[in-house]
């Protein structure tokens, strides 16, 4: 028998991302591939690419220079490019690196063996396609091999919002849900193999539509999994929250406290500008109701500074919501000029002073996330352990608030859900000490 032929994939961009590249590793594995670390030893080099801004996109072609050496080295090598870099570019990819093999878009990764093949017979092949076919239909069942305990789980694909600045609709296409009955037995697949926590996945999460509850529907179908502990969602907008997803967040005992909610920008003028649909002062009241539901819940957001025409009042009005609103986590970035989206036809500011903004958003959203984890000392957490730690007899693991917990836990094993007394908080984490099983 020959020896299995090697993958490498390298994943940039979204969660989303993350998951497509398991299960494009998983279509080729039925090509014969098994995934690799190094690209130096690898048959097949595949990126799964990603557009939302353009250091991102550009990544791409520096990453493919890279590779030029190997594939002179190695002409049998297949360079394939995925992703949303794919979908936008499509053929351009090829023209301006001619060693590319295969380029493929996030709705037709389910043809990748074909592809492959045609690339084997020294075919180039391109697929950019929303076909009809839905891939999940045509991917196969998940391998049963054992995994960690955290996964992510594709619900939702697709974006209809159209924000002004944004590219994800032009490279995802419309909004596609996945029907739960699917949903609920791949996550029953995914515990059989060891999962105990499931992060359900959409470019518009809360705009599911799959089951006739919605998000919250879906959810609720979850939790009746055994062996299924925690569900956390991502990401959502903030004109999708309903009525039973926020009731969720009261009573749905597997559902995680914590709720990634993008506002992009605290101005009324700009909210308008990016065509977001809502008010600031709606997303303040929407707030208040998640945290009626839930007090302890743990938001999170992205901001963009220095869109097309932001002054410096409009920044303010930014700065001022994330003061009222008080953020767990959030990520921040400087407006990117995307071709094709409405904003690009707009006048950029200069780049100093989108600097500037953002250093001064960042240093607040800074204090306010260590004000936060630094709350949780003198807590009790409860922890699900994903590995050991760099110490001996050290795990690592993530509390209901995703905040990374390390404790001294010679005992326990990845995928035990155990309680931390939380002493101490570090830049990026939070110590503890093991409390005794409750069972
Ligand atoms: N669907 C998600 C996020 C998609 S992209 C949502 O609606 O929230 C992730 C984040 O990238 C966005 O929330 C936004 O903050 C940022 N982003 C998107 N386009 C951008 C651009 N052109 N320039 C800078 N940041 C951008
Ligand atoms: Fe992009 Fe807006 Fe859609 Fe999010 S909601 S993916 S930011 S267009
Ligand atoms: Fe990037 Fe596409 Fe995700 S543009 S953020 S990989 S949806």
């Amino acid at each position: 028998m020959s020896d299995p032929k090697k993958l490498f994939i390298k994943t940039y961009g979204c969660q989303m991302n993350v998951y497509d590249s398991e299960r494009m590793a998983e279509a080729l594995g039925g090509q014969g591939y098994v995934e690799t670390q190094s690209p130096d030893d690898a048959d097949m080099i595949l990126l799964n690419t990603c557009h939302i801004r353009e250091k991102a996109a550009e990544k791409v072609y520096s990453e493919l220079g890279r590779f030029k050496g190997l594939k002179a080295e190695k002409p049998d090598l297949k360079i394939g490019v995925a992703g949303c870099v794919a979908q936008a570019e499509g053929e351009e990819i090829m023209r301006r690196q001619p060693m590319v093999d295969l380029v493929v878009g996030p709705q037709s990764y389910h043809r990748l063996p074909a592809m492959e093949e045609a690339v084997g017979k020294g075919e180039k092949a391109l697929d950019t396609d929303f076909p009809l076919d839905d891939k999940f239909d045509t991917l196969k069942t998940r391998p049963k091999a054992k995994r960690g305990p955290t996964a992510f789980l594709t619900v939702q694909e697709g974006c209809d919002k159209f924000c002004a600045f944004c590219v994800v609709p032009y490279t995802r296409g419309a909004e596609v849900s996945r029907p739960a009955e699917r949903i609920v037995r791949e996550a029953q697949e995914l515990v059989e193999a060891g999962v105990r926590e499931i992060t359900l996945l959409g470019q518009n999460v809360n705009a599911y539509h799959g089951h006739e509850g919605g998000l919250a529907g879906l959810i609720w179908a979850l939790d009746k999994v055994d062996g299924l502990e925690r569900i956390r969602f991502t990401t959502s907008h903030p004109n999708d929250m309903d009525d039973a997803l926020i009731e969720a967040h009261g009573t749905c005992d597997k559902l995680m406290p914590y709720l990634h909610l993008p506002v992009q920008s605290g101005s009324d003028r700009i909210l308008k500008a990016m065509n977001r649909k809502h008010t600031r002062d709606q997303y303040f009241r929407l707030i208040e109701r998640i945290r009626d539901a839930r007090p302890d819940l743990l938001l999170s957001g992205d901001f963009i500074v220095g869109f097309p025409g932001e002054t410096e009042e409009d920044f303010e009005d930014t700065m001022d919501l994330i003061r009222t609103v008080h953020y767990g986590q959030a990520y921040s970035f400087k407006y990117s000029t995307r071709p094709g989206t409405p904003a690009a036809e707009k006048p950029q500011l200069p780049d100093d002073v989108m600097d500037d903004r953002l250093q001064r958003l960042q240093a607040l959203l800074r204090e306010q996330q260590k004000a936060s984890q630094d709350a949780m000392v003198g807590k009790t957490v409860t922890v699900l352990f994903e590995k050991a730690g760099r110490e001996q007899g050290q795990m690592i693991g993530k509390s209901e608030h995703l905040h990374a917990v390390f404790a001294e836990a010679p005992d326990v094993a990845v995928g035990d859900l155990r309680q931390v007394a939380v002493t101490q908080s570090a830049p990026n984490s939070l110590g503890g000490t093991l409390l005794a099983s409750a069972g």
